[in-house]
């Protein structure tokens, strides 16, 4: 495995695997990792000839600064599970090197991201689409994966890849779940055994409001997240939504559509947790 600091060095890398005809993945991280993208990197590799994996902070989609200060940095830990997980190449750019100047590019998929975390975090989605957009360019993969924990995201690239023409499939990967139903994120390692603890109900909440909603309204439903969570030590909701899974605009019937996702963002002291259930699946 290499690790790779610059834009040159990783495009004169994968013009020689493309030129050897090999099939390339790319798996967008902001390291901290985890075992959720660790099953990531396993379906990448499992797909593709050469799997890179970026690991870069990406300082334009943090609407809160102090975030993106307390965002944790563990490049050698991350460099030492890729290698396990047989990635090819990490690329770990600096901050200069991906924006020698600033990104005046600005990138609007109302209303997948004018919704839910776009309400909440102004910018986060054009920060996002900034810099995927950017990877897209440096490593042109022929796959790229990213996890359905951040259902939202997930919609919105694949529109961005829709609408840009980007010549690749995007493949979204199931939420990473601890064995007590926590879903995994690099954020959790800032949560005290106590958060920790209190966090489980996020999960705990969601699947119970599953078997619940076999009998009940989505108004109902919604009423039931927002009471078991409001009741839930050290949690405070940000907002429950009850979408459909492909527009992201509410639902107001079970009707309304044959995939309703439950999207949910919830502050366990100050760490920022999201999670999501389906409800319904189109398949
Ligand atoms: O999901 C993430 O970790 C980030 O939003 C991504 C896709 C790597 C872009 O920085």
């Amino acid at each position: 495995m290499k690790l790779v600091h610059t834009i040159q060095e990783l495009r004169a890398e994968l013009d020689i695997q493309r030129q050897a005809g090999k099939k390339i993945g790319l798996v967008p991280t902001m390291g901290a990792l985890h075992e959720g993208h660790a099953s990531l990197v396993r379906r990448a590799v499992a797909e593709n000839d050469v799997v890179v994996v970026s690991d870069f902070v990406n300082p334009t989609q943090f609407n809160d600064k102090n975030d993106l200060l307390k965002y944790p940095r563990t490049l050698e830990a991350d460099c030492e599970l890729l290698e396990k997980e047989g990635a090819a190449y990490v690329f770990a750019p600096s901050v200069e090197e991906v924006y020698p100047e600033p990104d005046t590019r600005q990138f609007s998929y109302a209303p997948l991201d004018t919704v839910m975390e776009g309400k909440y975090r102004p910018g986060h989605f054009n920060g996002v689409c900034q810099i995927v957009s950017k990877l897209f360019m440096m490593v042109e993969p022929d796959k790229a994966y990213f996890g359905e924990k951040d259902f939202q995201q997930l919609a919105i690239i694949r529109e961005m890849v829709k609408q840009m023409q980007f010549p690749l499939q995007i493949v979204g990967c199931p939420i990473v779940r601890e064995a007590d139903g926590l879903a995994l994120s690099s954020r959790n390692a800032r949560l005290s055994d106590e958060q920790r603890q209190q966090a489980l109900n996020i999960s705990r909440t969601l699947f119970q409001s599953k078997e619940y909603a076999a009998s009940h309204t989505v108004a109902e439903t919604q009423q039931f997240v927002e009471d078991a969570i409001a009741a839930s030590e050290g949690l405070e909701l940000e907002y429950f939504e009850l979408v459909d899974g492909m527009t992201l605009q509410k639902i107001s019937g079970w009707e309304d559509t044959d995939y309703a996702v439950g999207c949910i963002t919830v502050y366990c002291g100050e760490v920022r947790l999201i999670d999501n259930i389906k409800y319904k699946e189109s398949c």
